[in-house]
């Protein structure tokens, strides 16, 4: 069988039920196993269209596509662009908030063609993200990537957000 054909596009409103879709088949599958009340909790409060819709006035939000359907997104923004509260950062940075692939299109180079074009699409010097600490697939993707760690955030309730950082080599 051919290869599918892959489209990258960016997303609207319209996508909306799409990344619900997406949250629902992955993000159990990926941090369920890590502690399942996160992965809950993290579907009830990230995943949901009020939040998306705040996150697309002010992000960019890119999805993949396998015939017309979304098989994973991105998004990526300003950290001061962000209603959450980052006390350990001085400064601004571009972050890349999402990136997910449908559990059955993980493994086919979707996830490296998204990473890429957020890459080529941000305006600083370097691109931040944060990954859940167990996540270790993510964390050997970034690795393999060109990101390295630099910050951890310990919670005492839930698992450490670990923040990596890739310097994207513009010379300015
Ligand atoms: C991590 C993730 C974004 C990677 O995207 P992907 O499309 O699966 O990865 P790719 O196919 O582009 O693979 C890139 C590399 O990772 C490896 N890899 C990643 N996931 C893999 C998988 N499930 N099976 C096999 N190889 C995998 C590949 O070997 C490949 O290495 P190479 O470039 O040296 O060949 C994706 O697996 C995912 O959505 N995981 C669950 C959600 C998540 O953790 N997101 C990150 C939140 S911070």
């Amino acid at each position: 069988m051919a290869d599918p054909v892959i489209t990258l596009r960016r997303a609207t409103v319209a996508d909306i039920p799409a990344f619900r879709a997406l949250g629902e088949a992955v993000v159990p599958a990926t941090y369920g196993p890590i502690d399942a009340a996160y992965a809950q909790r993290m579907l009830d409060e990230w995943w949901v269209p009020a939040v998306f819709e705040r996150s697309l006035a002010v992000n960019t939000h890119l999805v993949a596509e396998v015939d017309g359907d979304v098989v994973a997104m991105s998004s990526f923004g300003r950290l001061s662009d962000s209603h959450r509260e980052f006390p350990h950062v001085t400064g601004d940075r571009e972050v890349m908030w999402k990136l997910y692939v449908h559990p059955d299109s993980q493994g086919l180079g979707i996830g490296s063609r998204l990473l890429a074009q957020v890459e080529s699409m941000v305006e600083g010097e370097h691109l931040w993200l944060e990954v859940v600490d167990g996540n270790d697939q993510a964390f050997d993707f970034y690795r393999g990537k060109g990101f390295d760690e630099v910050e951890r955030v310990t919670d005492r309730e839930w698992p450490d957000d670990v923040w990596l950082r890739k310097s994207l080599g513009r010379v300015r």
